[in-house]
């Protein structure tokens, strides 16, 4: 079997993850899954749209700080993101680019022309999904190609997948739960006695943080998500800008200590709820009785709480991802749309 060409748009922690994670399940994917790769183009504004299409060194690309610019690095550069897909003919790209909220460029234009150039699009980027899911949707059944984003929300966590392929029929009627790991961090550290920066320095060492930590720190990440979750599993077009949103920024070590003492923990809490006109959602820090299970998730940890029109609570908790927990949700992805 002839190996499927790799492109990946951006490669910073998911992107570099991923592909460490495809060098550790190379063996399982080729066994198990008959699927054979091989990695021809990567590109983001630094390293420039390089392509070598034999398959780049995957050792010397994950060993090389700045690609761009390292001497061992083969490959040619393209001019343009087009020019790299003509160049780099990918069966797959994956699309970890950072988040833009506003509009979701450009990593909307990246899918756009991957699905166009006739390869499936995988990407955690948060952007394209509330921006253009039904666009793209709609343009990848057109190409016969998937667009997949399992990964955005929860990490690797199924929840997309779990709705597609193993709840048909439900309604959705609402959900709560944490769905930021940079503030989680964030609130456990201050409760330790942390200061709110040395908490966020151990979010961005963890690789959790969003390029721009203000976009955690404000609730947008967390609104991004609500929003996705919204357009996707309820059914609902919803932009970000319609979450009500307050982030943690006003919150003092003091109070987040205080809370946790009293057994009210403050936690950034996700809602979203259909309402006769639509839905409502809101991400709010709340302080939270220790009887409710978004209390005990700490750290990086998750956790969501679906109500639906047959099962009224339907949670799933996720404890302490790492970055391969994102890698893994792109490589489960992958493997759904490169086999039958
Ligand atoms: N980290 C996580 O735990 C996690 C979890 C789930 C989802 N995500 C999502 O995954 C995406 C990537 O996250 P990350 O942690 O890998 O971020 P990151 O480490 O900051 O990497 C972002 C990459 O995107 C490139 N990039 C940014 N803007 C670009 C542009 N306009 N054109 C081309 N390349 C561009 C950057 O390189 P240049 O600066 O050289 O362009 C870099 O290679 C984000 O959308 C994030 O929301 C992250």
């Amino acid at each position: 079997m002839k190996p499927l060409a790799i492109g990946l748009a951006g490669f910073g922690n998911v992107n570099r993850t991923l592909v460490e994670l495809l060098q550790r399940k190379k063996n399982e994917l080729r066994d198990r899954h008959g699927i054979e790769w091989r990695i021809t183009g990567v590109g983001s504004r630094r390293i420039g749209w390089r392509v070598n299409a034999d398959g780049f060194d995957v050792a010397e690309l994950l060993g090389a700080r700045n690609p761009g610019a390292s001497s061992g690095w083969r490959g040619q550069e393209c001019p343009r993101y087009t020019d790299w897909l003509q160049a780099a003919q990918p069966d797959v790209v994956f699309e970890a680019t950072s988040l833009n909220v506003e509009g979701g460029q450009p990593a909307i234009d990246h899918i756009r022309a991957a699905l166009d150039h006739g390869a499936h699009a995988i990407t955690a980027n948060k952007g394209p999904v509330v921006h253009a899911y039904e666009e793209l949707r709609e343009l990848a059944a057109r190409r016969g190609k998937q667009f997949l984003f399992e990964s955005t929300v929860m990490d690797g966590i199924p929840i997309f997948s779990l709705f597609r392929n193993t709840l048909p029929a439900i309604e959705v009627k609402g959900f709560k739960g944490i769905l930021n790991s940079t503030t989680n961090v964030i609130l456990t550290g201050m409760e330790q006695g942390l200061s709110f920066d040395e908490s966020l320095r151990h979010a961005q060492q963890l690789g959790v943080a969003e390029t721009d930590a203000s976009y955690d720190i404000d609730g947008w990440d967390a609104a991004v998500k609500v929003a996705a979750l919204v357009n996707v599993i309820m059914g609902v077009r919803f932009p970000p800008q319609k979450v009500e949103r307050e982030g943690i920024r006003g919150l003092s070590g003091e109070a987040v200590r205080s809370a946790r003492k009293s057994g009210m923990p403050y936690k950034l809490v996700c809602r979203a709820q259909r309402t006769e006109s639509g839905v409502s959602a809101s991400v709010r820090p709340e302080q939270i009785p220790l009887t409710d299970p978004m209390a005990l998730v700490g750290g990086t940890s998750s956790i969501i709480q679906f109500e639906t029109d047959i099962f009224p609570g339907l949670t799933i908790t996720e404890e302490n991802p790492g970055l391969y927990a994102t890698a893994y949700g792109m490589l489960a992805d992958f493997i759904r749309a490169v086999t039958p």
